[in-house]
């Protein structure tokens, strides 16, 4: 099952508390490790999770800085720990623009990982799904391919999830329900699954919830099961 979660609301999550929203970053984190040591004690395949998109830099300098640090951070603290757990991380999105400690953490963490058989993480970190599209049409005209090569798979093949099944499920915290940017071309089929909480809220109960959420859902894919 690969499991993708926008995780949201760490902002407000801080602010309801009377805390700077960065505060609510730092707690997010310590729920991105919990959801990285649930989906492999669950046996999902695959777990993505968006953490920051390209409109994120729209933010004051002051929180993107923050985001970047804890991404040095969680990348310090974890690494070998997902490593043992024989946790494969994949990066989605650009490293343009990212400042060159992260992108150098985020690369050691691809090329430790990158034999690992077990839980694939994926992060998306400065993503954006539109820019994906432009990125693998790009990538296909630089490759030269002619009109008739030119399918599905081939455009699935040059997205930053090449080689991966799509999204089961796509959960979304904090009560927003839209997709702001994350992986419209890999959520054809997704179901979603939404909760009210916000991130830093997380627990494995409650992703277990959405779990049997997703189990009573009748997928048809446009036929009639
Ligand atoms: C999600 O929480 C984390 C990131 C986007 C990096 P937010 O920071 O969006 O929290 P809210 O939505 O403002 O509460
Ligand atoms: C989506 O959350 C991005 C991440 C969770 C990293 P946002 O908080 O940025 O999305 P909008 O602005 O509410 O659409
Ligand atoms: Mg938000």
């Amino acid at each position: 099952m690969h499991v993708a979660i926008i995780m949201d609301g760490n902002g407000r999550w801080a602010t309801k508390r009377g805390m700077p929203r960065v505060f609510g970053h730092k707690k997010g984190m310590e729920k991105v490790i919990e959801a990285v040591e649930w989906a492999d004690d669950r046996g999902v395949d695959i777990l993505t999770l968006y953490a920051f998109s390209t409109e994120n830099w729209a933010r004051p300098k002051q929180e993107v800085d923050f985001l970047m640090n804890l991404l040095v951070e969680y990348i310090d603290r974890e690494l070998r720990n997902l490593h043992e757990k024989n946790a494969k991380i994949r990066i989605l999105g650009s490293p343009n623009g990212l400042p060159s400690i992260c992108v150098k953490k985020l690369d050691e963490a691809v090329e430790l990982t990158k034999n690992n058989t077990g839980l694939e993480v994926n992060f998306a970190i400065n993503y954006s799904a539109l820019s994906e599209v432009e990125r693998a049409v790009k990538n296909i005209v630089t490759n030269g391919y002619d009109e008739d090569e030119i399918d599905i798979d081939l455009i699935k093949n040059n997205l930053y999830t090449a080689g991966q099944k799509d999204p089961d499920m796509i959960i979304r915290t904090a009560g927003e329900k839209r997709l702001s940017n994350f992986l419209l071309l890999q959520a054809a089929y997704s179901e979603f699954v939404f909760r009210d909480i916000c991130w830093p809220d997380i627990t494995w109960e409650e992703l277990d919830s959405c779990v049997d959420e997703f189990n009573g859902r009748k997928r048809k894919y446009g036929g009639l099961k």
